[in-house]
């Protein structure tokens, strides 16, 4: 069912790697909530090729830009000014430890895949805000959204770097949530999603056993990625003009819940 809630909006949409990716249901919901977008990925992701399918279906254009890279996304907006004018939207949903990827323990880190996975995961939605507010590619009222994870408040042994990665995130959209709303009334805010099975998700050690962890305790269970589309679209329409500089909880009650009845039966004796 469509409700046109972005209908004449335009975007970019960073991140959607496969069919399992969250950017990769957001842009499937927001074109058929009537935007129009660029899709862009690490040029490497591109070369993966399924990105093109996902492009025909949203009559999308894809563009190459390795999110770590001042001068690929000066291309991008660029790029993106060009096609659209000006915008109403960016989704980043980027992210990638080097530490998790190799197994690295997290008292026993390397600095130099610390330096570069905290570069991917968090500084570029600083690098990308940037580019946008210098181009002043935002139109008013605009919409950022990056994706974070709870761990970035409470502790998931095996999440690794990627909590302080999401603790550095959620900060940059509090940051520069204010400086983007001075300039032109331009909203920031991370969604915090529940664990969902995607390529960066299930690289994480034991994802399975934390994944079943969250939907047993929360008591409307795990959000999926398609209920995490329908939030950014939400976050993209003009209901929600006054939401900025927040971390949302889209985990179906998790952040909020100390035990539930279902975790309470299996420690039952
Ligand atoms: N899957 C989960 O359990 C979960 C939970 C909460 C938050 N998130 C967050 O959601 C976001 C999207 O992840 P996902 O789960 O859809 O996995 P995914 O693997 O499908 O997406 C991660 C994306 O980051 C892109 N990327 C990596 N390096 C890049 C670079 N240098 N430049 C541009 N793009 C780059 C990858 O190509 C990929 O498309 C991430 O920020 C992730 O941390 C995921």
């Amino acid at each position: 069912m469509s409700y046109g809630l972005l209908k004449g909006k335009k975007g970019i949409i960073f991140g959607a790697l496969n069919e399992q990716s969250i950017a990769w249901k957001v842009a499937e919901k927001c074109h058929q909530e009537g935007a129009e977008f660029i899709l862009s990925n690490a040029p490497i992701a591109i070369r993966m090729g399924e990105l093109n399918g996902l492009a025909e279906k949203c009559n999308a254009e894809v563009i190459g830009a390795d999110a770590t890279s001042i001068e690929d996304l000066e291309k991008l907006f660029d790029a993106a000014i060009a096609k659209f004018g000006k915008i109403d939207f960016i989704l980043h949903s980027i992210g990638m430890s080097v530490n998790v990827r190799k197994g690295k323990h997290y008292t026993a880190l390397n600095y130099d895949w610390l330096e570069k996975g905290w570069d991917v995961s968090a500084v570029s939605f600083h690098k990308v805000m940037r580019v946008a507010y210098e181009k002043d590619v935002m139109n008013d009222w605009g919409s950022i959204l990056g994706l974070s994870y709870i761990a970035a408040q409470r502790t998931f042994p095996d999440y690794n770097d990627m909590a302080d990665n999401k603790a550095y995130l959620e900060s940059i959209a509090r940051t520069f949530g204010y400086f983007f709303a001075e300039k032109n009334k331009v909203r920031v805010n991370t969604i915090s999603q529940s664990p969902t099975m995607t390529t960066a998700g299930s690289g994480v050690k034991g994802f399975d056993a934390f994944f079943n962890y969250a939907d047993d305790i929360s008591p409307l269970g795990n959000a999926t990625a398609e209920e995490c589309a329908d939030y950014c679209v939400m976050m993209f329409s003009d209901l929600t003009k006054k939401v900025t500089m927040q971390n949302l909880y889209h985990d179906g009650g998790f952040s909020n819940t100390g035990v539930s009845q279902k975790v309470m039966e299996k420690y039952q004796k």
